[in-house]
């Protein structure tokens, strides 16, 4: 390896700058670990120079829309005024990202007590996960630095996407994963998009905390969302919806939390679109964790947002299985100021939430079912009232995690677990496959049986 370049991320920004998000601290770059110089708190970009027109702006996307250049045809630099600007479309490492479709749960809709039900499924996107719209705006800039490895840490989706930017980009990768939690699907991303990865015996907290140390100290660029480059893609996903609202906002959106740089990056692009008059009001925007790895929900419970409440994270739902929450700041602070609010569901709503919105057809993966599961507490609650419209982020695909899918359907997810008598409750919705003799009574037969079911 050679010596660290002396161009950190972004040293020469044209447009933006990195704003420490404690001390207000401003700097025009950005050490390794993306942490403020003076307080060593989270950085964010902001862009002073800011002068876009509303109208403008939407004409101006829409217009894309028609457009056959790489650039344009992908659904995170198709909004590149909202972004860090790149001195030609060229330098944008692209997999045709976002362009992700909102759906309609009719039957989630009616479950729930809701008028109507959207889902945003950013499983659609190239390597079946929201990650790849700040990949690409990440590893761009890590090109465009200088850097020649990238490196991150990862519950398994951030390191397929990684993995995938990286080789598409010229760059090598390194992958830091806790051993034996995560998807065999995401590990299997990593490894066939070249990157060398690591299973190293620890946590996903103790992973994210190695590379850290590692940035310091060796030539590779940090893809976590600590990264504020990734925020900057991930807003997009925001822009997208509201574009896809005809610029209506919704009165909620609903979002996993994990290590939460995903409900930072919505909430950042909100209060942009409020402030650049594309919505004249904000959704309230509510981020949902497992209960048993609830960090945020703690946080703000018990030390009123001021302090992070770290935890041992454990929960079926991999991805979202940290304890040490990153951005936790960062969420706090867009959970104010959109209003919104947090909650925490059990493995077994997580189990049911995600069996009703397969059944809608869509599916999605254990950590995004989350969101459903959350609704469902929040209608309770009467914080989601009759009549209001909800929008779910759902983060990753159905085929991520087929082992939870498989285990749910033949019933072994919660055996000998303490929820196996709760489990009983979601017998209804599994669907196990039937193994017949190759005749056409037995499968007659089991279609008559079907039917009075
Ligand atoms: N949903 C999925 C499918 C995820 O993979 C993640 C995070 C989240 C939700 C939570 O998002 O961290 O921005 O709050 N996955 C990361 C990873 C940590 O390494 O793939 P967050």
């Amino acid at each position: 390896m050679t010596t660290v370049p002396n161009s950190a991320p972004g040293v020469r920004p044209t447009d933006f700058r990195f704003r420490c998000i404690a001390c207000g601290n401003l700097s025009d770059d950005a050490s390794q670990n993306f942490r403020c110089g003076s307080c060593g708190d989270l950085l964010e970009i902001t862009y002073p120079q800011w002068k876009e027109n509303a109208g403008d702006l939407k004409t101006a996307w829409r217009q894309r829309r028609l457009s056959q250049a790489a650039i344009d045809l992908s659904g995170v630099w198709r909004f590149r005024e909202l972004l860090p600007a790149l001195e030609n479309g060229d330098q944008a490492i692209t997999l045709r990202e976002g362009n992700t479709p909102l759906y309609e749960l009719p039957q989630c809709a009616r479950i729930n007590g809701v008028p109507r039900l959207l889902a945003k499924h950013q499983g659609m996107n190239p390597t079946g996960s929201f990650k790849d719209a700040g990949m690409t705006v990440a590893a761009t800039f890590a090109r465009r630095a200088g850097f020649r490895w990238v490196a991150c840490a990862s519950t398994g989706n951030t390191s397929a996407s990684m993995a995938a930017y990286a080789a598409r980009g010229g760059l090598r990768s390194l992958v830091l994963v806790p051993e034996g939690k995560i998807s065999w699907s995401k590990l299997s991303q990593a490894l066939d998009y070249g990157a060398v990865t690591c299973q190293l015996r620890t946590d996903f907290d103790g992973c994210l905390k190695l590379l850290q140390e590692l940035v310091l100290c060796a030539p590779v660029y940090q893809l976590n969302s600590i990264n504020p480059f990734r925020l900057e893609g991930q807003k997009t996903l925001a822009l997208e919806l509201l574009e896809q609202l005809a610029w209506q906002p919704p009165d909620h959106i609903i979002v996993p939390g994990g290590n939460l740089g995903n409900s930072s990056a919505i909430g950042k692009a909100l209060l942009e679109m409020r402030d650049l008059g594309l919505i004249s009001r904000l959704p309230k925007l509510s981020v949902i964790q497992a209960e048993g790895a609830n960090a945020l929900v703690r946080t703000l419970r018990e030390a009123g947002g001021k302090k992070l409440v770290s935890v041992h994270a454990e929960t079926r739902a991999t991805a979202i299985r940290i304890g040490n929450p990153a951005s936790w700041k960062k969420a706090a602070h867009v959970l104010d100021a959109t209003s919104g609010a947090c909650e925490q569901v059990t493995e077994v709503e997580i189990a049911q939430a995600k069996a009703e919105i397969g059944a809608e057809g869509i599916g999605c993966e254990p950590a995004s079912a989350v969101t459903l599961a959350g609704l469902k507490k929040l209608v309770q609650q009467g914080f989601v009232k009759p009549q209001e419209s909800v929008v779910l982020v759902l983060t990753g695909n159905l085929l991520k995690d087929p082992d939870f899918t498989m285990e749910f359907h033949r019933g072994d997810l919660f055996k000998g677990s303490r929820d196996e008598s709760a489990a009983y409750a979601l017998n209804a919705q599994r669907r196990p496959p039937i193994v017949l003799d190759a005749t056409l009574d037995a499968v007659i037969k089991t279609l008559e049986q079907a039917e009075k079911t």
